[in-house]
């Protein structure tokens, strides 16, 4: 969703800033654009559509200078046009800002102080608002400012009058600064600045900062103050081999899932966490909710309550986990405004599973196992989903002090991805109108993920059904247009499935059995039971990566989606 970057330093800003909202392309937008101070003036530049759009148009202009900011907008107040890009001026013209986050009573305040307005956005009224207060110091305008506003903000902002200094205000939405060699860089997401700098300072909540060339002071609502800085997280690199960044990220699960394993040695003292627990929640959207759904398989030993829930429904449920429950978030950014909801409403044990350091989840909870699947940038989330059910497998191997057969699983997954031979499969599917997914217990779960991968990119309309439910229903859609997909690992219930398959058959549909069994259209990898539940999606992430490509569409960039959803 939304991202802010910006730059104040030696070098011409207008590159840093493209470079800058080039690294936050992955998070979704559908405008951009920026302001640069030069020779005191103020030049904004916005454009709808993508980045390389505005880069076009700056990199061709005579603008330059050594301060600005910029943005990437994921529309949520207004059409995404050129008008309500950002950065957004007040009437008077005295500041321009960016901003991250909603603020919910722009309207109100619209109303109460009689603002005027040009754009359908709600950041213009902070604008307006920053610009009507009487304060001789352009921090106090911002506090007061702040003050009036109720939602989310992470604001950078410039005036006219103070042009080679750039503020920063922060409410619940992130804003990071690092001071690099060349100069201050400020993002919002603190994976543009690996480039730049080894450490960067995080702005809390209510927190402020006033930025000039090579100086930060920050402000707390009443004085100034300390902050102390964070390493900033340089994973192994991990090469991009392919056109497209989710080919890459795929290919990149066996070494994810090494570091993941290696790196959870630092957290073996979770052990403890789980003494006396009464009941556990797992909590998570999308794919990270289906990581839930696993998880509470590996965790169902333990023989105490466990509920899986969808943050942005359990946020509003009536439900409040008890002193003893312990509350478990899966979230791949640590973004997820849903799941921050739910963070502060659980007030018991909460542990964050992420695979992003220093990020709002990981703050929120009381304790946090990192994941080290590597900068995950394509929407759709593969690798991490991988090394998320991982960490539900240690976390299981652990409290049942077993031997974690990951080395095994590392291989299996290598082997796995060398021999990819989804092409055909892919070219298949082309040919039906309807897809569904069906399997039983784990498989069902992975029916789910894989039914969602393959609709969120590829556009297709699929659905996932438990096989038992197929006929209670949803049989009713399978006709000679309708291509099932069975999966099936678990021997118990092979032939069980086989009958699905033979009712999916008489009825003139399709079936494809994706199986580590017997002979199968689509061959699942050879694992033990409790590993392979890990695995049996790749097959299905490849699947839906390939449809995609063969649609002439972009996996990286699918239409509506954004990488980390930090609104509501
Ligand atoms: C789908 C996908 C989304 C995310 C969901 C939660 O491929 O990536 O469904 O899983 O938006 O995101 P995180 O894990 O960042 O909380």
């Amino acid at each position: 969703m939304c991202g802010i970057f910006g730059y104040i330093g030696k070098n011409n800003a207008k590159e840093k800033l493209i470079e800058g909202l080039e690294n936050l392309e992955y998070r979704g937008y559908d405008s951009s654009g920026v302001a640069i101070v030069q020779n005191g003036q103020v030049h904004i530049v916005k454009k709808a559509g993508k980045v390389c759009v505005l880069k076009d148009e700056l990199m061709d202009s005579d603008i330059n200078g050594n301060c600005g900011i910029a943005h990437t907008r994921w529309a949520t107040h207004g059409l995404p046009t050129q008008l309500n890009a950002h950065p957004h001026t007040d009437s008077k013209n005295t500041l321009c800002l960016v901003h991250n986050g909603i603020i919910e009573n722009y309207l109100e305040l619209k109303s109460e102080y009689n603002l005027t307005t040009k754009t359908q956005s709600d950041t213009e009224i902070i604008a307006e608002l920053i610009s009507k207060i009487d304060e001789k110091k352009n921090l106090d305008k911002i506090k007061k400012a702040c003050n009036l506003l109720k939602g989310s903000y992470a604001l950078a902002v410039i005036f006219k009058d103070e042009p080679e200094t750039i503020y920063l205000a922060k409410k619940e939405s992130p804003i990071m600064v690092a001071l690099g060699n060349d100069g201050v860089y400020i993002s919002s997401d603190a994976n543009a600045f690996k480039k730049y700098a080894n450490n960067f300072y995080i702005l809390k909540n209510n927190e402020f900062a006033k930025i000039s060339n090579n100086n930060i002071e920050f402000y707390n609502k009443n004085k100034k103050i300390n902050k102390k800085t964070n390493n900033i997280e340089k994973t192994f690199s991990f090469e991009n081999k392919n056109k497209y960044l989710m080919q890459d990220e795929i290919m990149q699960t066996p070494d994810a899932l090494k570091e993941t394993a290696l790196y959870f040695d630092n957290f073996k003292n979770i052990k403890h966490y789980f003494d006396n627990v009464d009941k556990i929640y797992l909590i998570g959207c999308g794919t990270a909710y289906h990581s839930c759904l696993l998880g509470k398989k590996y965790l169902e030993f333990l023989n105490v309550p466990i509920f899986t829930e969808i943050a942005s429904e359990f946020r509003y449920s009536k439900i409040k986990p008890s002193k003893n429950s312990l509350c478990i978030f899966v979230s791949q950014s640590g973004e997820t405004a849903d799941t921050i909801a739910c963070v502060k409403k659980c007030k018991c044990k909460t542990l964050a599973i992420t695979n992003v350091p220093n990020s709002s989840i990981t703050f929120n909870c009381k304790k946090t196992i990192l994941m080290k699947a590597g900068w995950e940038r394509a929407v759709a989330s593969t690798k991490a989903y991988c090394c998320q059910l991982l960490v539900f497998y240690l976390i299981k191997c652990l409290l049942k002090n077993e031997k974690p057969k990951w080395k095994q699983l590392v291989s299996s997954c290598r082997k796995y991805l060398k021999k990819n031979n989804i092409k055909d499969i892919s070219k298949k599917v082309l040919n039906f109108e309807k897809i569904m997914f069906i399997g039983r217990q784990e498989d069902y779960v992975t029916a789910m993920e894989s039914s969602l991968k393959l609709k969120e990119i590829s556009y297709i309309n699929c659905i996932a059904c438990p096989s038992g439910e197929l006929k209670h229903g949803t049989l009713a859609l399978v006709d000679e247009n309708t291509l099932v997909i069975l999966i099936s690992t678990k021997h118990s219930l092979h032939n069980k499935n086989l009958l699905s398959k033979q009712e999916i058959e008489a009825r003139m549909g399709c079936c494809f059995v994706a199986s580590n069994i017997a002979d199968s259209k689509i061959e699942l990898p050879n694992l033990s039971s409790d590993l392979l539940p890990i695995l049996s999606i790749l097959p299905f992430q490849l699947l839906a990566c390939e449809v995609c490509i063969s649609k002439g569409y972009n996996p990286d960039k699918p239409r509506n989606l954004s990488k980390s959803v930090t609104v509501e």
